[in-house]
């Protein structure tokens, strides 16, 4: 059992709450800041039934400064997991500057926050979106970054912010220094293995596995296979699809390794928490189809604008610095999905 207590921002949404399960069954106080702008409050009474521990919820913007700086009193979190952001890509491209503000602008209050309650740990979610796009598949940590819209430049600004904080640090030689995480998610899907937290996207999906498992059960007609002309094994997008509750595992071994050796001097190092291999639209529709009996239909369609070929994670270094590394596998990522999908049809409405 330890004592410390973890502020997890947007802890309501799909992965936050997956997150809020493992640190309270790690032994973890959770206290969790969201505005239900993309999440329902039902998920946090479901984590307590999971975990049969309860958490401390707060309804609340991250850009309210007051807000935060009277949680953070009342609170003293040691450590912060920031997942609290906007994350639709097209949303993204039609309306900048709101991505810009919740995201950019709500870190930057987040931080000045933290910095005033001086509390300076930080977990952060990243995407793999902040990567250019690379003649490898398999992308490094020191890969070139150029995210290529405005969700993706949002988090690979935040990411800049991060590191200007943490050395601005180094240079003062500050006695408590900014310990920075980013965690650089691949394609997260799945759901915890109780069926009782899950991914519940509002409206039309406009990621691959959701969209699917509404396919399978009959909420949407038919799938668009975006493109099936791409330089991959079948033609169609390679994604490195990673388990939920891996992902988040990932979190937890990264509030570790902050407070171990490789973080003592301070700093911030980015992670890829990926499988570290991809599988196709196909194989995904395929191993769905397997998994459920059911038979999932689709056309081909023309390709997604923006969308890459192929793209999967090199997570040695997260294996190496972190010593994570997934451990589920498509099946079992198939398997929770549907077993979510059937047992909450309508999401957690
Ligand atoms: P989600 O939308 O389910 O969760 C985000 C949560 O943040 C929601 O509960 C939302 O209400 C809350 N939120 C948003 N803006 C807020 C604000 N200003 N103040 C307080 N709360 C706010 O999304 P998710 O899939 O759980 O993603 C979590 C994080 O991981 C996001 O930052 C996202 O960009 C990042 N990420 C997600 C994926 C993915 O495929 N799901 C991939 C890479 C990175
Ligand atoms: N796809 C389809 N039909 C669909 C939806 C997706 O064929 O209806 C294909 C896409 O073309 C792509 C693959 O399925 O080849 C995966 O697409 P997703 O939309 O599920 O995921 P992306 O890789 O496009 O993007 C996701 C998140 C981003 C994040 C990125 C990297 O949506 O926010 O992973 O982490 F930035």
């Amino acid at each position: 059992m330890n004592n410390q207590t973890v502020l997890v921002t947007g802890g309501a949404g799909y992965i936050g709450s997956h997150a809020c399960v493992e640190l309270l069954q790690a032994g973890f106080k959770v206290v969790v800041v969201d505005n239900l702008t993309n999440s329902k409050p039902e998920s946090l009474s479901r984590v307590q039934q999971i975990t049969g521990k309860s958490l401390t919820f707060y309804q609340a913007d991250i850009r309210d400064k007051q807000a935060l700086t009277e949680i953070f009193a009342k609170e003293s979190p040691s450590t912060v997991i920031h997942f609290a952001g906007l994350k639709a890509v097209g949303e993204s491209c039609e309306q900048p500057q709101l991505y810009y503000h919740n995201n950019v602008y709500g870190t930057l209050v987040l931080t000045e926050v933290m910095t005033n309650a001086n509390v300076k740990q930080l977990v952060f979610s990243s995407s793999a979106t902040v990567y250019s796009e690379s003649a490898s598949k398999q992308y490094t940590e020191n890969f070139p970054l150029g995210a290529c819209n405005p969700y993706g430049r949002s988090k690979a600004m935040i990411e800049d912010i991060l590191r200007d904080l943490s050395a601005a640090d180094q240079i003062k030689q500050t006695e408590s220094p900014w310990k920075i995480a980013l965690l650089r998610y691949f394609n997260p899907i799945g759901a915890h293995q109780s069926g009782l937290i899950g991914e519940d996207p509002n409206g039309i999906p406009n990621n691959l596995m959701p969209y699917v498992a509404q396919v399978a059960i009959g909420k949407l007609p038919q799938l668009s296979v975006f493109g099936d002309d791409y330089p991959t094994r079948d033609g169609t997008g390679v994604r490195d699809y990673i388990h939920v509750v891996d992902l988040v595992k990932g979190h937890i071994k990264a509030i570790a390794a902050l407070a171990g050796e490789k973080f003592e001097a301070g700093g911030c190092r980015a992670y890829n928490l990926g499988a570290g291999r991809g599988y196709s639209v196909l194989e995904m529709i395929n191993a769905f189809e397997q998994v459920t009996g059911k038979t999932i239909n689709y056309k081909i369609s023309p390709r997604r604008t923006g969308d890459i070929a192929e793209c999967f994670a090199n997570p040695g270094l997260a294996l190496k610095e972190l010593n994570w590394k997934v451990e589920k596998n498509l099946d079992d990522m198939v398997a929770d999905t549907w077993n979510w999908q059937t047992k909450n049809p309508h999401g957690y409405a």
